[in-house]
Parts: structure tokens; sequence; C-alpha cells
């Protein structure tokens, strides 16, 4: 036993220095630092209904990709605050749970994916497509820049948990931090935990405003869900369990691209043992 032992730590150890070389030499390969590979670069969009989470659950795909996050509806929200004319204009549709014209936002979204430097570490869409021509405008981007969407990841979730997830819900404008006076509280009443600044409440988040915003969802994004499923990407995602759930389940997408992308191949790995 003990010569077996033996035999199974010089092995091992043998296999060890071979993960670490071949490692090295992927990370040279791909020409990017160790800490960024390629294949850690994230396309994805979140749909969901109003409250369904994609605003709480976005962030933490960000800071785990390092990529950028654009939501429609924060970018839509600070030209409210700025008061500039598509502010103005967009208050109104916002506030009675309308959609802004689909122009304005697939010309927002290309600019950010153009110029943001976030973006090129990959992007999560938030809010963006809402309707078909949104999608067939993205594709059409997309294409153009020779890229493919990784991920359409629907929040399903039933309407009526919604209203006490939206009327509940506290914003701190600046970093688009979002709590909850029940689900999830800040340390202090009506303060970011992390600026001090104060939080505020979104002037469409009131029941009556939710009622429209949940039809307008099923009438003109339900269709986005459709265009998405024909695809491939689309996967869904119980969004009515605690959000440290939700989470798991977006990693465990995450994780199931981990080994396609083990099974598919592609590694030095995988070249020495003849699968390429
Ligand atoms: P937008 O800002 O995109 O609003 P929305 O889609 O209505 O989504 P919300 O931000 O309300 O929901 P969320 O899913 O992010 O929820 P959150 O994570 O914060 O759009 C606003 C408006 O802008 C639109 O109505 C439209 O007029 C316009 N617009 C935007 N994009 C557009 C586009 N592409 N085209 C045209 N018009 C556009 O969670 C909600 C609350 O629930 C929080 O308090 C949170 O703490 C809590 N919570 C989250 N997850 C959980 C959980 N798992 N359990 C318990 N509580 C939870």
């Amino acid at each position: 036993m003990g010569y077996l032992d033996d035999e199974v730590k010089r092995l091992q150890s043998i296999i060890d220095g071979i993960e670490g070389r071949v490692k090295a030499l992927e990370t040279r390969q791909s020409g990017g630092s160790p800490s960024k590979a390629t294949s850690e670069e994230i396309r994805m969009i979140l749909i969901g209904p109003p409250g369904a989470g994609k605003g709480t659950q976005a962030p933490k795909i960000k800071e785990k990709f390092s990529c950028c996050h654009l939501a429609t509806g924060d970018m839509l929200r600070s030209q409210v605050a700025k008061k500039t004319p598509l502010g103005r204009e967009a208050k109104k549709i916002m506030d009675q749970g309308g959609l802004v014209s689909d122009d304005i936002v697939i010309g927002m979204i290309k600019e950010e994916l153009e110029n943001n430097q976030e973006c090129k570490g990959g992007f999560i869409l938030d809010g963006f497509p809402r309707t078909v021509p949104q999608a067939e405008g993205l594709d059409a981007m997309l294409r153009s820049r020779n890229q493919t969407l990784q991920h359409a990841v629907e929040l399903q979730i039933d309407d009526a948990l919604l209203v006490a997830r939206i009327t509940g819900r506290l914003v701190h404008p600046a970093s688009g931090r979002s709590y909850h006076t029940t689900f999830n509280p800040p340390k202090k009443a009506m303060t970011d935990d992390v600026t001090g600044e104060p939080l505020i409440q979104r002037s469409d988040d009131n029941a009556e405003a939710l009622k429209k915003r949940l039809a307008t969802y099923h009438l003109q994004t339900a269709p986005v869900v459709g265009y998405y499923q024909k695809t491939g990407i689309w996967k869904a995602i119980d969004a009515s369990q605690e959000p440290g759930t939700v989470w798991k389940s977006l990693l465990a997408i995450f994780d199931g691209d981990k080994a396609k992308a083990g099974n598919a191949g592609s590694g030095i790995l995988s070249k020495l043992a003849g699968r390429s």
C-alpha cells in the first residue's frame, strides 16, 4: 500500500505541474492577462416584469464578469433628472407605464456598446430589448460587431407577488442600488448603506402605474421571450425565490457554459488528449 500511495502522490504532482503549465500557456495563447481570459466574457440580456429582480441581480453579474450593466430604465431616469428634452418626454411615458420609442432606446444602447469602456468585458442588458423591433435592432448591432448573445435569461414570477416588491422598493439614484422596506431594508432607514445619501421611491413605483407597466409587459415584452426561445439561448429562472437562490440559479447557467466549454475541448489539455 505504501508503494501505491507514493506512486499516486508522484503522479498527482506531475499532473499538477502539467495543469499549471497548461494554464499559463492558455493565458498566453488568449493574449490576455491571467485574471481575464476571453472565455470569461459575458453578453446577455435579462428579461422579466417590473420587480422580477433584474436590477437586483445585474450588479452581481457585473461584479463577477467585470462587464458593463446597461439598464435602459436607469439611463432614461438620468435624462429625467437632468431635465433634458428627452427626459421631459420620457417622464410622462414612464409614469403612465408605457414604453419610450424603440429608436431612442436602440440609439442609447448602441452609443454605450460603442463607447463605454466597461463594455469591452461584455455586457448585461437590463430592461432592453423590450419589444421585438428592439430585439431585431440588437441583433443587427451585434452582427455588425461580429458578436452574438450568449444568454437570454427570463426571470419568471407571478404578477401577484410584484405589488409588494414594487411598492416597497427604495432606490439610491446615483448608483442604481435598490433596497426593500421589508425584503432588503437599508441599515439606516431611507439611507444608502454605502454612501449615506438619501434613498428615494421611484415616481412609477405605485400600485396604479404598476398595473399599466405589467399590462405593457404582457402585451409588448412577452413576445420578446418567444423571439429568444426560438434561438436556443433562452433560459428561465424562478424569480419568486429569495435573492440568494435566484443568484444560485444564474450561477448554474454560467457554470453550464463552463461545462460545455470543457466538453467542447478548445483548451490545450483537450488538444493533447486528441479531443479537438
Ligand atoms: P425599468 O427601470 O427597466 O423598470 P422595470 O422593467 O419596470 O423594472 P424594475 O426596475 O421595476 O424591476 P427590476 O426587475 O429591476 O426589480 P428590482 O431588482 O429593482 O423601466 C422603467 C420605465 O422606463 C419603463 O416602464 C419604460 O417606460 C421605460 N423603459 C425602460 N426601458 C425601456 C425600453 N427598452 N424601451 C422602452 N421603454 C423603456 O426589484 C424590485 C424590488 O423587489 C426591490 O425592492 C428588491 O429589493 C426586491 N426584490 C428583488 N428580488 C427579490 C427577491 N428575489 N425576493 C424579494 N424581494 C426582491
